[in-house]
């Protein structure tokens, strides 16, 4: 296979079914290099690690918006992710990214830890004899986690799940109409439902996140529930797959399960090595703000470049035999968090939520085994499964 047809196909059902094969015949043509189309591509760890903290390149923002797309603000889906600081650049991200790195702090995660494990639990006891793993379990996990942080009333939370996973379809570089319909619904309810939920806060504060967001008077009010929606959208499937995928990568390999069910201390290097294997967000995309010179490459303003963060984890160069999932490699750093100024904010929340799961699982359902094909959904940057069927006898 060329590299063109190699990059062709993961634009294509089976390509995404299995990006890895494609991947190292783009990684072995170059490191980067500019597409057909006028892209730039990045496939290797160091310059993937790399680009995403040269500050060189830009998020898509409000105003490139703006200039390719005028009606945007018009799908409130869209506009809530646009307008939260995913999409923003300094100095608006700066302030923006401290204030809510100011209330999401590492005390306030780790401070989740009882939380995650009692609504594991209860999900693991309900999960019938065979079941959907991604429904009775991968699913409504994450959401139960972030509603609480938030402090989402309990009954809520199927509401949220639905209008959550709606609006993750903006995260897609191609989306049908009807679901940029959806998107734009979700989003104005979810709008809707913040607005509400800010003002009652306000009232009456709680120990929450919202509360703590309101408070900060850094933050305009669209800002506010724009980065509202983007923490329970940004969260929900990205860990949902972290789940779904890691499950399976253990159900295959009993002996590694094992290894973690004797020794739940391991979890933290389990779980890197599942993030790196295959990771649940596939790509970040930059744009360069003026020309930027890359390793003697003269790249143009206004440039896209798509960082293929999948590729970069299963580079040969940073990791041997990287197709193998070995959780005893040393210095696993995937770049499946992103990193730079938009590293994500939610890392030590999706790490804890899948450290406390995994060995949960493993000790709760020792026996517990696959039982059916997994069926993956058919989307390029969110990486997982849509069903994952387990059984326990
Ligand atoms: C940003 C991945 C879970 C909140 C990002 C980015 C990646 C990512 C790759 C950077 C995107 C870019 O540079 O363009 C993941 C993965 C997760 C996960 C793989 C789970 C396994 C979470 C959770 C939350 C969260 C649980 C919060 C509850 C955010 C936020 C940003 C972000 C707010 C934007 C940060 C900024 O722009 O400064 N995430 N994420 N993520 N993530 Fe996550």
């Amino acid at each position: 296979m060329d590299y063109q047809t190699a990059l062709g196909s993961l634009f294509t059902p089976e390509g995404r079914d299995d990006p890895y094969p494609a991947y190292d015949v783009i990684r072995a043509h170059a490191p980067f290099f500019q597409a057909l189309d006028g892209r730039w591509f990045v496939t290797s760890h160091e310059l993937v690690s790399r680009l995403l903290r040269e500050p060189g390149l830009r998020a898509a923002d409000a105003a490139d918006y703006d200039g390719f797309w005028p009606g945007w603000r018009e799908n409130r889906g869209v506009a809530s992710i646009v307008l939260s600081m995913l999409q923003t650049n300094p100095p608006d991200h700066t302030r923006v990214r401290r204030a809510a790195a100011a209330t999401f702090t590492a005390r306030r995660v780790a401070g989740m830890r009882d939380v995650i494990a009692a609504q594991a639990t209860e999900l693991i006891e309900s999960m019938p004899a065979r079941a959907d793993f991604m429904s009775a379990f991968a699913y409504p996990l994450p959401i139960g986690v972030i509603c609480a942080l938030l402090g989402i009333p309990d009954a809520d939370r199927p509401w949220f799940r639905q209008r959550a996973a709606d609006l993750t379809v903006v995260l897609e570089p191609i989306s049908t109409e009807e679901e940029m319909r959806l998107a734009d619904v979700a989003g104005r309810e979810l709008e809707d439902y913040f607005t509400g939920l800010v003002a009652a806060r306000r009232r009456a504060p709680r120990e929450d996140l919202t509360s703590a967001l309101a408070e900060n008077g850094d933050l305009t009010g669209a800002e506010l529930l724009a980065n509202l929606v983007l923490l329970l959208v940004a969260g929900f499937e990205t860990t949902t797959n972290l789940l779904g995928t890691g499950l399976r990568i253990l159900l295959e390999r009993p002996e590694q399960a094992a290894r973690l069910r004797a020794g739940p201390e391991l979890a933290p290097a389990f779980v890197e090595e599942i993030l790196r294997y295959d990771s649940p967000v596939q790509l970040a995309a930059r744009f360069a703000a003026a020309p930027l010179d890359v390793d003697g490459v003269r790249i143009k303003p206004g440039s896209e470049l798509t960082l293929l963060l999948g590729a970069a984890n299963r580079d040969p160069a940073r990791y041997p035999d990287p197709h193998r999932f070995d959780p005893d490699r040393p210095g696993i750093q995937p770049v499946s968090f992103g990193g730079g100024a938009h590293y994500c904010l939610g890392a030590p929340l999706a790490r804890l939520e899948a450290q406390v799961a995994f060995p949960l699982l493993l000790a709760m359902r020792p026996d517990l085994r696959l039982a059916g094909e997994p069926e993956r959904r058919d989307r390029l940057v969110l990486r997982g499964y849509t069903t994952l069927p387990v059984a326990t006898s």
